[in-house]
């Protein structure tokens, strides 16, 4: 990883005035990254004089002073601000440097700008070493402000645009910050797989693993290139054994010698063979094979059927039973066919899991990891905050403070249905109605968070019935110890649960439930040998995103969004 940004900070916090911009270089890469330049607190200033070579795509270029010059705005991904660089017409062709979108690297001078510029330094160009010029007209990427929607339909580009840039930083951050938290507490980072066979949320919205279509594809059109023994090549086969099966006995009877009698057993045999080859061909079904009217899964490709995670929890559960507290980091998936602004068909999740643990323990580990998250933005990616509340939400670094710095109100499930009910009374609307046993809508959730409490509540100790089987079950036998952290701006932004640790509870959980005791087997042997109180939970990574950048869309802050319909690239 590059010098991660909590370091850069304190080196440019560090830099002084008369430090060698070219100290600054980028590692394994021939050019100073902007940010060494202009995020110093000098804007840069203090390095006037000094020869740097940078690169990166022109934000906006124009000629100027009847075209004895460009002026270029240069970004090259490192911060959200741009460097100001001037070309005059002799070093390069002003022409192919200007258009939006160019990538260029040049060797330059910095230089102190005319009083009263935005900027506190500029370059002025010496040599162009490189130029990827960008042809207007076909540019998908105009000048003109493009809306995120729109930049949806060219993800493979829109990571030049300020917005995706400076989310995609914030997301970085939030990652590198997400270890920084569980390595610093101890925690052990787990790879769980992608590839499942068991179904973690039982809500039956997995993908399915298989390579029977495609099997089943390649053996369609390879009968139809080589089509299948007919029953006359079935017979003709029959034939020829019969014929030399006959040359073998007849030159056996006429005592024929050993050498001629052994190359007719050859080609008895080579019949034989051939014969074996055209009934297997003939019993080939194109399509998807079937047993007993059913798919025949024992012939896809792990012999069973097998689906995409939509959670990491049930195998990082058998990590946090030997290793005590551990955390897995990675995508998960899920079939729902929901076009909300808050729902992915892929997502990142992260999910700890905590041996010797209850829930109380469990939600102040969540607690602990969101503040760390928001503060570490504020001390690690100011500068891009600062442009996100510019272009989108005002209140977003303030909602960041507000977080990092206030105790969760923490409410029963219950307590939470009365105060619904209650805002109800006093005239509060809601679309979904409001008693004790449902589900929480995003907008009971928000109103919690937003209206009533204005600060992340967590909610806990819900009723059995919507919840997993494996939370545990608690003393009222009505309600089960899970948990949900719901913050302004997104609603539910964890799930979390203690787990169910003892074995005749579970068991029965899976049964009443409705679900096959066999694929969870393996998981209830950890109830068998050894089992242990345990609790964790899984923060929607992009919902973290979504609550820190207050975009509105959740397709706007991960790089490469799935959604029905759409999986670009
Ligand atoms: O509440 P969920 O379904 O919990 C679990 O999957 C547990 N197994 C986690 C655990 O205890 N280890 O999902 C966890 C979080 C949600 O709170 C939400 O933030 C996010 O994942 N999430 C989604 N994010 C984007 N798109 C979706 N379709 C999401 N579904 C859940
Ligand atoms: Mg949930």
């Amino acid at each position: 990883m590059a010098a991660d940004s909590a370091q850069l900070s304190s080196q440019l916090a560090e830099a002084t005035l008369n430090e060698s911009v070219s100290a600054l270089k980028a590692e394994f890469s021939d050019r100073v990254p902007i940010r060494s330049i202009i995020s110093r607190t000098d804007g840069g200033s203090g390095f006037a004089g000094q020869h740097v070579r940078v690169g990166g795509w022109v934000k906006t270029g124009r000629k100027a002073d009847k075209d004895a010059f460009a002026f270029l705005e240069l970004n090259d991904g490192s911060c959200p601000g741009n460097l100001q660089v001037i070309v005059e017409a002799d070093k390069g062709d002003l022409g192919q440097l200007v258009p939006t979108g160019t990538c260029v690297v040049v060797d330059g001078v910095l230089k102190l700008p005319p009083a009263g510029a935005k900027q506190k330094v500029e370059l002025r160009v010496e040599k162009v070493v490189h130029l990827g010029p960008v042809d207007p007209a076909k540019y998908p990427l105009p000048k003109t402000k493009l809306t995120l929607e729109f930049l949806r339909d060219v993800v493979h580009l829109r990571s030049r645009t300020n917005t995706i840039s400076a989310v995609a930083r914030i997301r970085n951050a939030l990652a590198y910050a997400t270890h920084t938290f569980f390595q610093k507490h101890g925690f052990l980072y787990v790879h769980t797989p992608i590839i499942t066979t068991s179904d973690c949320e039982g809500a039956g919205e997995m993908f399915q693993v298989t390579t029977l279509i495609s099997e089943g594809e390649r053996l369609e059109r390879e009968l139809i290139k080589n089509p299948p023994p007919s029953e006359a090549d079935l017979e003709a086969a029959k034939l020829i054994i019969k014929e030399k099966g006959d040359a073998v006995s007849q030159l056996k009877s006429a005592k024929a010698s050993k050498e001629e009698i052994g190359a007719a057993v050859a080609e008895l045999k080579r019949a034989k063979e051939n014969d074996l080859k055209l009934e297997e061909r003939s019993k080939l079904q194109p399509g998807i094979p079937k047993k007993d009217g059913k798919i025949d899964y024992t012939q896809d490709f792990f012999a069973r059927q097998a689906f995409l995670t939509v959670s990491g929890q049930l195998q990082v559960e058998s990590y946090a039973c030997a290793l005590s507290s551990v955390y897995t980091f990675g995508p998960t998936f899920r079939a729902e066919n929901s076009h909300t602004s808050r729902h992915l068909a892929e997502f990142w999740m992260v999910e700890p899991e905590l041996a010797f643990a209850e829930l109380k323990d469990d939600m102040n580990c969540a607690e602990a990891y969101v503040k760390f998250l928001c503060q570490w933005l504020l001390d690690n990616c100011y500068d891009d905050m600062e442009f996100i509340s510019r272009q989108f939400d005002k209140t977003c670094i303030d909602r960041l403070k507000m977080v990092a710095s206030t105790p969760f109100e923490r409410i029963t499930y219950t307590e939470a249905v009365e105060l619904l009910i209650d805002a109800v009374k006093n005239g509060k609307k809601f679309e979904n109605h409001v008693e004790w046993g449902i589900d929480l809508a995003s907008e009971h959730e928000r109103f919690l968070t937003e209206v009533k409490f204005q600060k992340p509540v967590i909610v806990y100790n819900y009723p059995k019935g919507i919840k997993a089987f494996y939370m545990r079950l608690n003393d009222d036998n009505k309600t089960v110890a899970a948990m949900d952290v719901l913050v302004p701006k997104v609603g539910e932004l964890i799930g979390g649960s203690q787990r169910e640790e003892r074995y005749d509870v579970i068991h029965s959980r899976i049964a009443e439930m409705g679900l096959p005791i066999e694929p969870y087997e393996w998981y209830l042997d950890l109830r068998r040998f050894g089992t242990v109180k345990h609790a964790g939970f899984g923060l929607g990574f992009e919902r973290m995103l979504l609550f820190a950048t207050g975009l509105d869309n959740i397709r706007d802050v991960i790089p490469f969004p799935r959604y029905p319909g759409r999986a670009d690239l």
